[in-house]
C-alpha cells in the first residue's frame, strides 16, 4: 500500500467508522432475544436507505428522525413491540462506544500535523453526544454534520462542504476514512484520497470510485498520511 501524498487533513465518517452502531442491540440482546442481531442489521440498512431515499425525494429530515423511523421499521418487521424498547435503543444510540483503536489513531494522525474532522450524516446533537461519550472531543478540530447542507451523503455537496470548512481547495489534499463502502467509494470518486476501513469484511460496491487503500482498522491510518 503506497503512502498518500500531500495530505493536510483527515476527514472521518462517524457511524460504523468511529462508533460501533451495533452496540445498542448487543447490549439489549438478553431482553430482545435471538433476533437482536438481525434487527440491528436491518435498522442500519433502513437508516441508510432512508437517507438516500429522502435525498432523492427532496424531503430531508435529520438523522435522529431517520434513525427512529428505521428502528420502527426493523422492530415491526420482527414483530417486536415491547413498550419502551425503542426509546431505550435510541438513548443508547446517543452513547455509542468508539472502536477500541480510535483515540490512539486520532492522536497519531494529529501528531503528524494533520487536522482531524468528522463529516457525518449525524445531526449535530447526536454527534456531539457520541463524541463526548467516547471522550474524543479534544481529538477533532471540528465536527461537521450534513445538517449544514440539508442533503445526505453521498451527495457531492456534502464532501464539498468539508473542503469549504477546511478551506482546502484541492480535494486530493484531504484523506477521507470510512468503513462504509459506498461512502468511501463516493468520496474517492469526488477526489479525496480514501482509506476504506475494513470493519465488516465487505467487498466494494458496483458503483464508481475506488479507495486508494484498504486498512483493517484506523491504527493503520497515520502510517499512510
Ligand atoms: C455517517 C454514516 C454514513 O456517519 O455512517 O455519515
Amino acid at each position: 500500500m503506497s503512502k498518500f501524498q500531500g495530505i493536510r487533513a483527515c476527514v472521518f465518517d462517524a457511524y460504523g467508522t468511529l462508533f460501533d452502531v451495533h452496540g445498542p442491540l448487543r447490549k439489549l440482546a438478553p431482553e430482545v432475544g435471538e433476533k437482536a442481531e438481525e434487527i440491528s442489521r436491518l435498522w442500519r440498512q433502513k437508516q441508510l436507505e432512508y437517507t438516500w431515499l429522502r435525498s432523492l425525494m427532496g424531503v430531508h429530515a435529520d438523522f435522529w428522525h431517520v434513525t427512529g423511523d428505521a428502528l420502527d421499521y426493523a422492530l415491526e418487521v420482527h414483530g417486536v413491540a415491547e413498550p419502551g424498547l425503542k426509546d431505550e435503543l435510541m438513548a443508547l444510540y446517543l452513547k455509542l462506544e468508539a472502536y477500541p483503536e480510535v483515540a490512539a489513531a486520532l492522536e497519531a494522525v494529529r501528531s503528524r500535523g494533520k487536522q482531524t474532522v468528522i463529516l457525518s450524516n449525524g445531526s449535530p446533537s447526536m454527534l456531539d453526544s457520541a463524541v463526548r461519550h467516547a471522550g474524543l472531543e479534544k481529538l477533532f478540530n471540528f465536527v461537521l454534520s450534513v445538517e449544514d447542507v440539508g442533503i445526505y451523503k453521498p451527495s457531492r455537496r456534502v464532501y464539498r462542504h468539508a473542503m469549504q470548512k477546511l478551506t482546502i481547495h484541492d480535494a486530493p489534499s484531504i484523506c477521507f476514512a470510512s468503513a462504509n463502502t459506498w461512502d468511501a467509494q463516493a468520496a474517492a470518486q469526488f477526489g479525496f484520497q480514501v482509506a476504506r476501513v475494513d470493519r465488516f469484511g465487505s467487498i466494494d460496491d458496483r458503483i464508481p470510485g475506488k479507495p486508494a487503500a484498504l486498512i483493517k482498522d484506523l491504527s493503520e491510518l497515520a502510517g499512510l498520511v
